[in-house]
């Protein structure tokens, strides 16, 4: 069984490269008004304790795409939020579900969807990781550039899910990756670690400091995300004040490549992580990257569902 939840456990190298021509050849479809039902019959429940507006509409519309049926099942509604097990949670959707997508606080409340479970479990978001976010992020990266291999990616400011998702997805696409966040915001050591371990393999460099500039020198695509990512919002002050000097703007840009992207997961706080001026500019990449949620969603949807 295919389960999407840590793309450092769950994406091999090989099965990145199928995971990216399987999203580039349904995008080029859905361009040409081509759906094929290869996932006719099947039924996906999406969970969700947190907001989201891409990656929910991603989902549930690629699963119509795909001929199958999304279940949106809020933690408001479902009894997962009145105090229902995730182990109860997990069998009783294994019955009568193909897959399930869950966003939620907890990393292991989706590992413990997967072990008490026996259907494929895709991770749409923890407070640790994004990986549905990464492998949209490299398929933009590689229709704009023409290849991942080789390439920097400079990501400024805090250290949180999509940057851990990042650092594990550059490791394995060898792209080097240089992460620049204040101390005491930087990624967990544990992620670090894993892409050190997959750099060794692909021949990424990965650089870890404190000085934006250091990090975007050279870099072929600069990315940054919220100050401030959900359920956090009580340090949001606290937080703009830390983050202040890794601001993306003009002038970090043009310490970049000459012909550098801009890339953002959104949702985006201009004036915070990064100026107008940046983010809707011509070097800005960040509505293809969310487009691309769409047709990576549905890569991944065939890869952990068709069986
Ligand atoms: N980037 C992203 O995951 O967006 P949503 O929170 O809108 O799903
Ligand atoms: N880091 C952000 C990403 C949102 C898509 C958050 O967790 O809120």
């Amino acid at each position: 069984m295919k389960h999407y939840i840590d793309f450092h456990e769950d994406v091999s190298v090989s099965e990145l490269d199928e995971l990216l021509d399987t999203a580039i050849k349904l995008k080029a479809k859905t361009k040409a008004g081509v759906f094929e039902p290869l996932l006719s019959g099947k039924s996906l429940g999406m969970i969700f304790t947190k907001s989201s507006t891409r990656t929910r509409v991603s989902f549930e519309v690629g699963m119509y795409q795909l001929g199958g049926q999304p279940l949106f099942l809020s933690s408001d509604d479902i009894q997962l939020g009145r105090g229902e097990t995730i182990a109860d949670t997990a069998k009783v959707l294994s019955r009568m579900l193909d897959g399930i997508m869950i966003r939620t606080h907890d990393h292991r409340d989706i590992v413990d969807l997967r072990n008490y479970g026996s259907i494929p479990v895709i991770n749409g978001l923890s407070d640790d990781q994004h990986p549905t976010q990464a492998l949209a992020d490299l398929l933009t990266i590689r229709e704009h550039k023409g290849a991942l291999r080789g390439l920097k990616l400079a990501y400024v400011g805090d250290g949180n899910n999509v940057a851990n998702s990042l650092l594990q997805a550059c490791a394995k696409a060898g792209m080097h990756i240089s992460v620049a966040s204040p101390q005491g915001y930087t990624c967990p050591e544990f992620f670090v670690r894993q892409a050190h371990t997959d750099a060794a393999v692909t021949g990424s460099i990965v650089q870890m400091t404190a000085d934006p500039f250091e990090a975007v020198k050279d870099a072929d695509v600069v990315y940054t995300d919220t100050w401030t990512s959900m359920g956090q919002e009580e340090e949001k002050k606290h937080r703009a004040e830390i983050f202040a000097p890794y601001q993306v703007n003009a002038d970090l840009m043009s310490h970049a490549a000459k012909d550098a992207i801009f890339m953002h997961c959104l949702p985006a706080y201009r004036g915070y992580e990064v100026t107008a001026d940046v983010i809707d500019s011509p070097c800005s990449v960040v509505f293809d990257e969310a487009e691309n949620r769409l047709h990576a969603h549905k890569a991944i949807l065939v890869h952990c569902l068709l069986r």
